[in-house]
């Protein structure tokens, strides 16, 4: 399984931390080659440095850009296209990863998640998936928002 991933570029949304950076290790240790695109260039970088160390071959891409924004995903889209990367495995996983009672947190960063998932994850979902299919081969994770609504406020 070690070289399984040789020929596959993987992209992760949000693998600056959380799910998302285990979410990027795991194909990465499988050979794969990685595109992170987040907001959190330090992070991000880290990320690939980590990456390069531990597994070598060729270096992750990093993609800064903010996916809650109509610009992030085309600009994810611009940079695959300038850097002459062809994605074979999608991981929609950028989002809100917020816990507890849902009326007991603040209102923002919420809707920022839902940006995210309404405005950014169609829009790479939409064109990268068609390059899928007309490659024939086909991988696409998509983690789901979580909305929390919690137990105390429960009647
Ligand atoms: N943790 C859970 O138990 C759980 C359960 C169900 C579903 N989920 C879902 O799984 C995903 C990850 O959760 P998590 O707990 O790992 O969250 P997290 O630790 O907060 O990480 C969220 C990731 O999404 C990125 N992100 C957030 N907003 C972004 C934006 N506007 N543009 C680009 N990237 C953005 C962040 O990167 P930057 O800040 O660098 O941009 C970060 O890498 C979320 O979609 C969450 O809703 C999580």
């Amino acid at each position: 399984m070690r070289d399984g991933y040789r020929d596959i570029t993987a992209l992760v949304t949000g693998a600056s931390k959380g799910l998302g950076r285990e979410l990027a290790l795991e194909p990465a240790r499988r050979g794969a080659r990685l595109v992170l695109p987040a907001r959190s260039e330090d992070q991000l970088r880290e990320l690939a440095a980590r990456i390069s160390g531990q597994h070598g071959g060729t270096d992750a891409e990093v993609i800064v850009a903010d996916l809650a924004t109509p610009q992030g995903p085309k600009q994810v889209l611009r940079e695959l296209h300038q850097r002459d990367l062809s994605v074979d495995l999608l991981v929609n996983n950028a989002g809100i990863g917020s816990t507890g009672p849902f009326l007991d947190r603040p209102l923002e960063p919420q809707p920022r998640s839902v940006d995210v998932n309404i405005g950014g994850l169609p829009t790479l979902t939409h064109t990268i998936g068609a390059e899928l299919v007309a490659h024939g081969s086909c991988g696409i994770l998509t983690s789901s928002p979580r909305l929390n609504t919690g137990d105390s406020h429960q009647r």
